[in-house]
């Protein structure tokens, strides 16, 4: 099949690629000039393990192209994916569909026979109705059909993510869609996923709910992990506890700073605001973003108690800028926040991230950056563990120490042991854990 994807940021180019690799002929376009030359180059303008090798075969194997050209691209596609942002609308929550919108028309004045368009993005139950009339406006004479189907890859796992996913949501109106969706998925079959069709209205609210209901969890066990503190209780634990029951599951049950990243935070939001629209509030959902705001401030409040209360003149190391480790996206990331209080108290921040310090560097100016994990920890008056890279699973706690001006490490992933760091003369203090 031919296939046009708009949009090659995270999702765009993770999902083209892996279409090429399926054997699907793909085209990817962005309006963004620099980055389409970046990966004509051969380059990869984000970080994402095993994609730069996934696109280079492609690309040789002339299954993967780029452009800033949409219209030829959409001509002769048999369907159209679009992966633009969708972040939320500056002032009120609402998720910022203009970019969708303006997608939309361009495909409607570039098609060329019967054409499926396929809303990858994250978008607000009926977006696909507005899509379908743009592109009607645009080109009253045009044979397409909109579907929504959408992604719920994980950025640092998203090749994989893509090829074995869990179930694929489709969201149809129409038997042609129907039998063109089931062919671009086709060669997922040996791994037989579900594909799961549904109306488009559905499949809209399903990628809400879902992300939703995950942020529900993570903080859920993240107010348990302040319970646990208070009566001497291991988060941990009672997360493996409660994880193995089949009915709970144990994933998304790690007690942290609270979640960010490019989904959870603008997803929720614009949640909330189509339940207000259609009055039908959620009110857990409403409380889950308030409690993970607080928790962003409250784990700097955890870094000054553990300096006795002050930052102020204190030289703090922290590790991990990233959302999550295996990316370098810092949309939403904890790290921006207590950075900012951190800072805001007086301290003098440095840091070091495996591959997230040039996103970083201009939303953090305050803060001096570093080439290795262990350079910004000499002479601090603590460490910060922010996120779980694995390179800093293995720290030479020694050396570590060592290098510290006061043995102080705040543990935001509860990554190391209590007891495995303490055992070196180091005050450890960490999330839900006595
Ligand atoms: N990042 C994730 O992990 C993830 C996972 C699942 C779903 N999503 C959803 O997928 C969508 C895309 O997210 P992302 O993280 O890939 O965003 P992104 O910002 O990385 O990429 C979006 C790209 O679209 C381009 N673009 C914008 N308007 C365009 C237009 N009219 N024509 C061509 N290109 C255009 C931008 O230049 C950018 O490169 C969002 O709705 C997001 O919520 C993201």
């Amino acid at each position: 099949m031919n296939i046009t994807m708009i949009g090659s940021g995270y999702v765009g180019l993770v999902s083209g690629a892996c279409f090429a690799d399926f054997g699907h002929v793909v085209t990817c376009v962005d309006t963004d000039a620099s980055k389409i030359e970046r990966l004509l180059r051969g380059e990869i303008p984000i970080y994402e393990p095993g994609l730069d090798d996934l696109v280079a075969s492609n690309v040789r194997q002339k299954r993967l192209f780029f452009t800033t050209d949409l219209a030829p691209a959409v001509k002769g596609a048999d369907a159209v994916f679009i992966a633009v942002g969708t972040p939320s609308r500056r002032g009120d929550g609402h998720a910022d569909l203009s970019y969708v919108f303006a997608a939309a028309e361009t495909i409607g004045k570039a098609l060329d026979g019967y054409t499926v368009i396929v809303d990858k993005s994250t978008v607000p139950v009926g977006t696909g109705d507005e899509v379908e009339r743009i592109i009607r406006e645009a080109n009253p004479k045009a044979d397409f059909s909109v579907v929504s189907n959408p992604e719920f890859l994980r950025e640092g796992a998203a090749i994989e993510d893509f090829k074995r996913p869990d179930r694929v949501v489709l969201g149809v109106e129409d038997e042609r869609a129907r039998a063109v969706m089931a062919e671009i998925y086709r060669p997922l079959s040996l791994n037989a996923p579900p594909l799961v069709f549904v109306n488009r209205r559905t499949s809209e609210l399903i990628k809400y709910a879902a992300n939703a209901f995950l942020a529900t969890k993570i903080t859920f066990i993240n107010e348990v992990a302040d319970l646990c503190e208070k009566v001497g209780a291991n988060v941990q634990d009672v997360a493996r506890g409660i994880g193995l029951d089949g009915r709970i599951g144990s994933k998304f049950l790690h007690a942290g700073p609270g979640y960010g990243g490019s989904c959870f935070p603008k997803d929720t939001l614009a949640l909330l605001k189509t339940g207000q629209d259609y009055s039908a509030p959620l009110r857990i959902v409403e409380t889950v973003v308030a409690v993970n705001d607080a928790r962003k401030r409250a784990m700097a409040r955890k870094v000054i108690a553990a300096l006795d209360g002050s930052v102020r003149g204190k030289k703090i190391a922290l590790l991990g800028l990233a959302f999550k480790p295996n990316t370098d996206d810092m949309r939403d990331a904890p790290s921006l926040a207590i950075v900012a209080s951190l800072v805001g108290d007086g301290a003098k921040v440095h840091a070091y991230d495996p591959e997230a310090t040039s996103q970083a560097r201009p939303l953090m100016p305050e803060v001096v950056f570093h080439e290795d994990a262990y350079a910004p920890i000499e002479g601090a008056d603590a460490l910060v563990i922010v996120t779980e890279w694995d390179a800093f699973r293995a720290l030479d706690l020694e050396k570590v120490k060592s290098l510290l001006k006061t043995p102080i490490i705040v543990d935001l992933r509860n990554i190391y042991g209590v007891d495995e760091v303490r055992k070196h003369g180091i005050a450890y203090v960490s999330v839900g854990r006595a």
